[in-house]
């Protein structure tokens, strides 16, 4: 199960990625907002943030115009990696070497078409552990370090 967030500026970027999920029979829900009228892109990186880190989704997928305000809030919940990517490799990249547990995208920096790609590379690539497992455990501890 996958949830999907944005601010008004990503808002038809994400609608166009619920569309793509639902054809390919991938579960999702959108955690707002639900409207092309300002809103303020933490609110929504911090909402799909914290449901992923609770473990009610598997994966987050959020975007604003940039994809970077909403991914810099999304990172600041403990046990997020949030990447903002706009290519595939990157995508896959973050899964295989970051276990990546969220993807940002901007609306205003890649169209409908590449976006759903990105998003089919991240959600089909897995981590591949080992040297890379030691890594995320680094950036655990910085977590751990300023979360007391
Ligand atoms: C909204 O205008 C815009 O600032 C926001 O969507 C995002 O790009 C911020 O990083």
């Amino acid at each position: 199960m996958i949830a999907l967030g944005s601010d008004h500026a990503g808002y038809n970027l994400k609608l166009a990625i619920i569309e793509h999920l639902k054809e390919k029979g991938i579960e999702c829900e959108d955690l707002g907002c639900y409207g092309s009228e300002r809103v303020d892109y933490p609110v929504y990186g911090q909402k799909v943030a914290e449901a992923v880190a609770a473990g009610q989704y598997q994966y987050g997928i959020i975007c604003c115009g940039t994809g970077i305000g909403i991914s810099l809030a999304a990172n600041k919940v403990p046990g997020i990696r949030c990447a903002v990517c706009s290519d595939t490799y990157s995508a896959k990249y973050t899964r295989l070497h970051n276990d990546a547990n969220m993807l940002a995208m901007g609306e205003r920096v890649v169209g409908q078409g590449l976006a759903c790609e990105i998003v089919d590379a991240f959600l089909s690539a897995e981590f591949e552990g080992g040297r890379h497992a030691k890594r995320v455990d680094l950036i655990r501890e910085i977590e751990k370090k300023y979360n007391k």
